[in-house]
């Protein structure tokens, strides 16, 4: 069975795009004007959209909300073209309307106060962390990212990342830009000089998710994962989107919509495939001794 919330979700609206910055390669940055999202979102929380065009496919797609700028009353989107929906938005001229709902979804929860936030990002999961690094700065916490991608072209969040002046480490696999290796390597060598008490964020790819919440089981730190499944709505109906959630007075895991009760989870109650939750198995491993 699928466990739903009953969210009362957004209304659509055309949205006009006030900017576009074209990045490196695939990579851009889209500015929209949208008073509520511009004025209520959370980090973490997405929206579905969609251009108003021919060109474009029947369904929104889910991105996060890189920044808001609420004097301005817009958003900022970072993108990477990878297929028709994304090419119809990166196509879109200024002054031409996008449909978009949000904000949606459940944004990071704040650290404990006491907590250093290390937020670990690949590809375009760098997003949500802008506006997180934001409101983490702005909150007086102390926070560090570690930034990864296959080769330099995939760090294209760098600079807005950058500008909010917290620590970011940079890891492409090939080398060709900061630390040769994978950021999750990068988080463990940090842990590895002790910090104190950390909170782990991770956004990314399923990979490196999945790895992110093995780090922070093996070292027993909290850890959220901001997940990616497919979206079809992003307010509860169609049930593309279903993750299976094991909570801690469950005693099996239960399908859960990403897009209302995620897309951030506890990495220690997400069952990821072919091997279950950390929860489960620590439960597990209890009973056994
Ligand atoms: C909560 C959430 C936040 C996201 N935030 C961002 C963001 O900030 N920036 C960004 O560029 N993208 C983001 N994405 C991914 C983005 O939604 C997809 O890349 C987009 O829907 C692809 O649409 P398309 O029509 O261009 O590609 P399609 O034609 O639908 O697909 C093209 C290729 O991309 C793959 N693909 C499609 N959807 C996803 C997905 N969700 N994850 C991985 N691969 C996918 C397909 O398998 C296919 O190989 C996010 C996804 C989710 C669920
Ligand atoms: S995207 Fe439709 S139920 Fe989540």
């Amino acid at each position: 069975m699928v466990a739903t919330t009953s969210p009362r979700p957004p209304a659509s609206r055309d949205v006009p795009l006030v900017a576009r910055r074209p990045l490196q390669g695939p990579y851009l940055l889209l500015t929209f004007r949208h008073p509520e999202v511009a004025g209520r979102t959370r980090a973490g929380q997405f929206v579905m959209i969609k251009a108003n065009t021919a060109a474009d496919p029947l369904l929104r797609r889910p991105f996060s909300i890189m920044s808001v700028h609420p004097a301005e009353d817009t958003f900022t989107l970072f993108l990477k073209v990878v297929g028709s929906g994304t090419r119809a938005l990166a196509d879109l001229r200024s002054g031409e309307t996008a449909g978009c709902l949000g904000p949606l979804g459940r944004p990071f929860p704040m650290p404990p106060e006491d907590h250093e936030a290390l937020l670990v990002a690949g590809g375009y999961g760098i997003a949500p962390f802008v506006l997180f690094g934001d409101e983490l700065r702005r909150a007086g916490r102390r926070a560090r990212a570690f930034y990864g991608g296959r080769t330099s072209g995939d760090l294209q969040g760098h600079d807005p990342f950058t500008a909010l002046g917290l620590p970011l480490a940079c890891c492409t696999d090939d080398g060709s830009f900061g630390h040769h290796g994978r950021v999750t390597d990068a988080v463990e060598a940090y842990l590895d000089t002790r910090p104190g008490a950390v909170t782990l964020y991770a956004c990314g790819p399923d990979a490196m998710l999945h790895a992110a919440a093995r780090l922070a089981e093996r070292r027993n730190v909290p850890a959220q994962v901001s997940l990616d499944p497919w979206m079809g709505c992003g307010v509860g109906t169609c049930l593309g989107c279903v993750v299976r959630i094991q909570r801690a007075d469950e005693p099996r895991g239960k399908y859960r919509c990403a897009c209302t009760e995620g897309p951030v989870f506890d990495a220690r109650d997400v069952v990821w495939a072919g091997e279950g939750s950390s929860r489960a198995r620590r439960e597990a491993a209890a009973v056994l001794r």
